[in-house]
C-alpha cells in the first residue's frame, strides 16, 4: 500500500486548484525557469521559502541547508551560486536568517549532535568572531536573535567573496546581495539592510550592519 498517502492527494488538490486559476500554469512551467531571485535560507520546516514571499514555482531559485550558510568550499551551495548567477541570471541574492534557529542555538549552548558539528563550525567562526558583542548581551532570547543576525551578514559577507559574484560585478550584470531575518513568531520578514550592489564598501556596509545590530542590543540591555 503507498504510504503517505494524503501527501498525493494533497497534490491532486493542489494541481486543480492552480489550474482553476491558470489553465496553462504547468504547461508554461514546462518550456523553462526564469527565477529572478536566489534565496538561500535555512531547512527549518518554519520557513518555507515561496510561501513566506508569496512567490509561485518558477519565481525563486532555492538553496537551504542548515543554519543557512554560505561556506566557501561547500560545492552543493558554490554550484547552486554559480548556476544562478551565471545562468539564470538572477537579479537577486537573498540570505535569509531566522530566528529561533535550531543550529544556531545549538551553537550558543555548544552542544554537541554528531556530524552536524562540523557543518555548524562554520557558525561558531562567526560566534567567536563576534564573542564581545555577544558577551554584552545577558538576555539569552536576545542574544540568540543578534546571533541570527550576525550569521546573515556575515553569509552575505562570505558571498561577495566568491568569485561567482565578483566576475557579475566587474562585467556589469545587475546582482543585488541582501540580508533578511525572518521571525518564526509573527510570520513577518525584516530586511537587515545590508544589500550589496557591487565591491565598493562591501566591508563598511557590513560592518554598519552589524553596529545597528549592536546599538538595537545595547537599547534593550542595561548598561553595566
Ligand atoms: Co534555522
Amino acid at each position: 500500500m503507498r504510504q503517505l498517502r494524503h501527501l498525493f492527494d494533497n497534490n491532486r488538490a493542489w494541481v486543480e486548484q492552480m489550474l482553476a486559476k491558470d489553465a496553462t500554469f504547468f504547461e508554461r512551467l514546462a518550456e523553462g525557469q526564469f527565477p529572478e531571485i536566489l534565496w538561500i535560507g535555512c531547512s527549518d520546516s518554519r520557513v518555507p521559502a515561496n510561501q513566506i514571499v508569496g512567490l509561485l514555482p518558477g519565481e525563486l531559485f532555492v538553496h537551504r541547508n542548515v543554519a543557512n550558510l554560505f561556506v566557501h568550499t561547500d560545492l552543493n551551495c558554490l554550484s547552486v551560486l554559480q548556476y544562478a548567477v551565471d545562468v539564470l541570471q538572477v537579479k537577486h541574492v537573498i540570505v535569509c536568517g531566522h530566528y529561533r534557529c535550531g543550529g544556531l542555538l545549538a551553537v550558543l549552548r555548544n552542544d554537541r549532535m554528531g556530524l552536524i558539528d562540523h557543518w555548524l563550525q562554520h557558525a561558531v567562526d562567526v560566534r567567536e568572531k563576534h564573542r564581545d558583542l555577544l558577551e554584552s548581551v545577558a538576555d539569552a532570547d536576545l542574544k540568540a536573535n543578534i546571533f541570527c543576525e550576525l550569521n546573515v551578514i556575515e553569509q552575505v559577507d562570505n558571498l561577495c567573496t566568491t568569485n561567482i559574484v565578483k566576475d557579475a560585478w566587474s562585467r556589469g550584470q545587475q546582482t543585488a546581495l541582501h540580508g533578511w531575518i525572518y521571525d518564526i513568531k509573527d510570520g513577518l520578514l525584516r530586511d537587515l539592510d545590508v544589500c550589496l550592489t557591487g565591491e565598493d564598501d562591501i566591508a563598511a556596509r557590513c560592518e554598519a550592519a552589524v553596529a545597528r545590530i549592536a546599538e538595537s542590543a545595547a537599547a534593550v540591555t542595561p548598561a553595566e
